[in-house]
């Protein structure tokens, strides 16, 4: 049993954490607990002491407690203008014209499983319990149902609340959230992920001090700051201290709100941005809010992401490929633009394939006057000149590749110069009066209306069912503008949902990739659709490294598409080597995007090779349980995962200090007695790289713009050295001694010559 009701107390249990709180005589919820498992005990002890109130409170009812003070109260929900002044999770305008109010305790109840969502995306939770309590205002019959569904082995709750109107008059809802938690302050710092294109999820840390700390988007979520938020206690490390985790099942426009109050309370509230937000409910109408998931973790950091991993996995994403291993893709975007045909991309899928790919996907520019990104989108006939088969003749040339074939589309947008704009201007979110303001020269199409819904999803499945697409990638490049209001904003979410719903439920067998220019609309309520999603534009392995490495602390590898591309990168210039560019691919969905005729013989060979290694270490990688690993050096970032067999080790030096001591590498999570091998994937090194300093190696000096210098680099490559070694379990934990890294005086065979954004990656197998 995961849900205990007794008296007047309300007590949540997961494998490792325990909830609960409790009806106050007043029938507020007065939270107690969330943390730690805690046995059944003296609940005197986890109560908020309050027998003299603060100077400046406001009592609930003085006639009948001095003491009781909402805005010194740790509460599950609260209202308006009954004393907490706090963060509201509500804001209604209520039948008498006025925004006070006050949800005391009705009724409750527990259920098997989650109660089933009207207009959302949900996690499956068929034999989890729930709890579903009433509040009604204490005057009007305007009712909040809190649910509290319990996902055991995941150390997961998700909230969400329910609005009911029972007045005769109509209500306003001007802001609701998801849920409301109070935590006492244990100084903690809050972690985002924040950016902007091709900087996507970043890792921001920031103290919370008095006050409000707000992550939010107006628009749906995107690239500048992820739904999920977490909470760490100031000593939290990636191994130790309390941590917790909160997301949202939910593409739209959110706010997560983290206030510290005067009563040394943690208030936080996670939902529906109420950004312009009006939405009425008549008698007998309901408003559902998005699903919000909390973790907690007192394993750190890595707990509270390793809980929402498994959460992810078993909950969220669904679908044929919900655990499968993700195919190697060649996609042709970076490799062509708009320009290509079918003999380009078929000579294209063929390179692929002989470097190990496994499918092949045609992206934007394969229908309509598609040749720039100033036409053709809403149009979905294929482009003749491109395409003189078809879609249905690429993909059965493809197939006979031995590949599997998918397409890129980009439904939600439109551009004026498109038959479809053409025909139905007023299908486009614009306002009558206003000159619409465009986004990558496009405008959303209006997704609240069920023509427009109809006419995607008529023309996407019919072409899912004419030809043989195993994969889709949906691309979605401008934020909202030109709306009515937040109201609208989270219409569109619902008609969004219902379009996905209606393609993919029937095509399970689909693998679903999501993709906002890159890594917006990266969040739970997406990969509740698509089991993957396209993390960043930006495939430069070292900003990959901060990309995936922060979307790692609330969603799992399988999920973050990561792609090996030509450097210099063309969102960075940087050059990184392609060693760097596999290895840091191989912690995603990984893909490669670019055309490998850009690459030397031997570059194709040493890809060959690596991708040969990934089919081998693929399902560790995308499955395993997944840590990130201090390393004490903010320029050496180490993450591996871990099968019950096979552990998978990267470590990337993005800065390189000079007369470098030896690397000690740990490895975390083996078992003591048992006896590993560990091998080092081989790193080529190509000589154009050395410059003059081959000259140190090689009896002649070579010029290094030689042609025979050249010729060599094209031909020829070395290896680093690679280690290897046999030891127990407990000899790997307490740390490998590295071979020495190139420090300037010399060279031997048995030394690291990596520079800069040098990666390595090892295996460690049990025997
Ligand atoms: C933005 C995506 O993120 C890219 O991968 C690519 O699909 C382009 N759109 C195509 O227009």
């Amino acid at each position: 049993m995961s849900i205990t009701v007794s008296e007047s107390r309300f007590r949540l249990d997961t494998a490792d954490t325990t909830y609960l709180f409790q009806k106050t005589a007043f029938g507020h919820l007065e939270s107690l607990h969330y943390g730690r498992k805690i046995p059944e005990g003296d609940v005197e002890s986890l109560r908020y002491k309050h027998e003299i109130p603060f100077g400046s409170a406001v009592l609930y009812d003085e006639s009948k407690d001095a003491s009781y003070c909402l805005d010194e109260l740790p509460l599950e929900w609260s209202g308006v203008g009954k004393g907490d002044f706090r963060t509201s999770p509500i804001e209604i305008r209520m039948p008498d014209g006025s925004f006070t109010c006050d949800f005391v305790y009705d009724s409750h109840r527990v259920e098997t499983g989650a109660p089933k969502m009207q207009t959302l995306p949900q996690s499956t939770g068929e034999e989890a319990e729930s709890l579903i309590v009433t509040l009604k205002d204490a005057v009007f019959p305007v009712y909040v149902d809190l649910i509290y569904t319990v996902y055991e082995k995941e150390n997961v709750i998700a909230r969400r609340a329910v609005v009911r109107n029972e007045a005769e008059e109509p209500v306003l809802l001007n802001q609701i959230m998801s849920y409301s938690l109070d935590l006492m302050d244990r100084s903690y710092t809050v972690t985002t992920l924040s950016g902007a294109w091709i900087r996507e999820a970043h890792v921001v840390e920031r103290p919370l001090r008095a006050g409000a700390l707000v992550n939010e988007s107006t628009s749906h979520s995107q690239h500048g700051n992820n739904p999920a938020l977490a909470l760490a206690v100031q000593d939290a490390t990636e191994e130790s201290g309390d941590v917790y985790g909160f997301n949202l099942l939910y593409s739209g426009n959110h706010r997560t709100t983290v206030e510290l109050g005067q009563a040394g309370i943690v208030r936080i509230t996670g939902g529906v941005n109420p950004h312009c937000f009006l939405w009425e409910l008549k008698k007998g109408e309901s408003f559902e809010t998005p699903e919000a998931v909390l973790t907690y973790s007192c394993r750190g950091k890595n707990g509270m992401s390793q809980n929402f991993h498994a959460f992810v996995q078993n909950r969220v994403v669904r679908g044929d490929w919900q655990k499968k291993e993700r195919p190697i893709l060649i996609n042709n975007w970076e490799a062509n633009f708009f320009q290509f045909r079918q003999n380009s991309l078929l000579r294209l899928a063929q390179q692929g394939k002989k470097l190990g790919c496994e499918l092949f996907v045609l992206d934007d520019g394969w229908f309509g006057a598609r040749n720039t990104d100033t036409a053709g989108l809403g149009d979905y006939t294929v482009n003749p000149k491109k395409l003189p088969n078809g879609l249905d003749g690429l993909g059965k040339r493809i197939n006979e590749k031995g590949m599997q074939f998918g397409l890129w589309f980009e439904p939600e947008n439109v551009n004026d110069d498109s038959d479809l704009y053409r025909a139905h201007p007023d299908w486009a979110i614009q306002r009558p009066n206003r000159k619409p303001s465009l986004g990558r020269h496009q405008k959303l199409l209006d997704l609240t209306k069920r023509e427009v819904r109809d006419y995607i999803v008529e023309n996407v499945t019919k072409i899912l069912d004419s030809c043989p697409i195993s994969y889709v990638k949906w691309d979605m490049n401008r934020k909202v503008s030109d709306f009515l209001d937040g109201a609208f904003l989270h219409r569109y979410l619902i008609g969004y949902y219902e379009v996905l719903t209606r393609i993919f439920r029937p095509r399970q067998q689909i693998l679903f990739e999501g993709c906002a220019s890159g890594g917006g609309r990266f969040d739970l309520g997406q990969l509740c659709f698509s089991q993957q999603i396209w993390s960043s534009d930006d495939t430069d392995p070292i900003e990959r490294l901060k990309i995936q490495g922060g979307l790692s602390l609330f969603y799992p590898i399988s999920t973050m598409g990561a792609h090996v591309s030509l450097a210099p990168h063309q969102q960075t210039l940087r050059n990184t080597p392609l060693s760097t560019r596999f290895a840091v691919a191989a912690f995603g969905a990984f893909g490669l995007e670019l055309d490998p005729k850009d690459l030397t013989p031997i570059e194709r060979k040493s890809l060959r090779a690596m991708l040969e290694t990934y089919r081998t270490i693929r399902k560790t990688c995308q499955f395993g349980k997944f840590s990130r690993v201090e390393t004490g050096n903010d320029y050496t970032v180490q993450w591996q995962a871990q099968t019950e067999k096979q552990t998978v080790v990267l470590r990337v030096k993005t800065i390189v200090p000079a007369a470098q001591k030896n690397d000690l590498l740990e490895v975390k999570g083996l078992s003591p007695e048992k006896m590993y091998t560990l091998e080092q994937v081989s790193t080529p090194l190509f000589v154009s790289g050395f410059g003059t300093l081959l000259k140190h190696i090689l009896p002649v000096t070579i010029r290094s713009y030689s042609h025979l210098l050249l010729a060599v680099n094209k031909y020829l490559k070395m290896d680093d050295y690679k280690e290897t070694y046999r030891a127990s379990g407990a000899q790997f934990m307490a740390g490998i001694r590295l071979h020495r890294s190139f420090i300037g005086t010399g060279y031997s065979d048995k030394m690291h010559m990596q520079g800069d954004d040098s990666a390595m990656l090892f295996i460690i197998t049990e025997e």
